[in-house]
């Protein structure tokens, strides 16, 4: 199959991927929560398996959206994953990563986090950008997510344009008269 031939879509459901992790002291900072460091790598490991899933070629990530942490997992807690694929471009996915606490002891969930993390399906022989297959909407919330996804890759998309222009005139700026 060569890299361009069309491929059958898949439902957001067949590539929805739940991730707990228990908070242990050596990922912890001085207040005794997790680091924001930890939770970004845990976001972008289960935006990975989700893209994954969703292409079944090998991912890299391209983007990770602005993101807080709106309120803090202690060590000893759990964090609750959950990535679910909100787009699909030629190459590249939208992942949405949620994260919620959970306390063991009282069972009580908190919402911490949302990421979107942008990956691109490369193709396994060249390593280029590679067609990944369509994404099939099947609920008015998963079509919701896609038209607000939709607008997030425009802006991103001009993010990228902008630096690239800025990059271009700075070496231009250093290059030798
Ligand atoms: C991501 C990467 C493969 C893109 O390669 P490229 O030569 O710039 O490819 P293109 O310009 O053709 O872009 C390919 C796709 O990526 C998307 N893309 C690239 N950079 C992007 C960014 N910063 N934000 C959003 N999308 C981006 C493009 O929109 C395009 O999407 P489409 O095919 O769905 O239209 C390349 O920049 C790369 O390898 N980056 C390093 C990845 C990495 O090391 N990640 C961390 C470890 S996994």
């Amino acid at each position: 199959m060569s890299a361009d031939t069309p491929q059958q879509g898949h439902r957001v459901a067949d590539s929805v991927t739940q991730m707990s992790q228990l908070v242990l002291p050596h990922e912890a900072n001085v207040h005794g929560s997790v680091l924001g460091g930890t939770v970004m790598h845990w976001i972008d490991l289960a935006a990975a398996v989700t893209a994954n899933r969703h292409c079944r070629r090998p991912v890299v990530t391209a983007a990770i959206d602005e993101m807080s942490f709106e309120a803090p997992i202690q060590v000893g807690q759990l964090a609750l994953l959950c990535g679910r694929i909100t787009l699909v471009d030629r190459s590249s996915m939208e992942i949405r990563v949620d994260v919620e606490s959970e306390d063991l002891l009282s069972g009580e969930r908190r919402h911490t986090s949302t990421a979107f993390v942008t990956f691109v399906a490369l193709d396994t022989e060249t390593g280029r950008p590679t067609p990944v297959p369509p994404l099939i909407l099947e609920t008015e919330e998963e079509r919701a997510e896609n038209a607000r996804a939709q607008e997030r890759r425009r802006l991103r998309l001009e993010r990228r344009q902008a630096a690239k222009q800025r990059a271009s005139t700075e070496a231009r700026r250093r290059a030798p008269a």
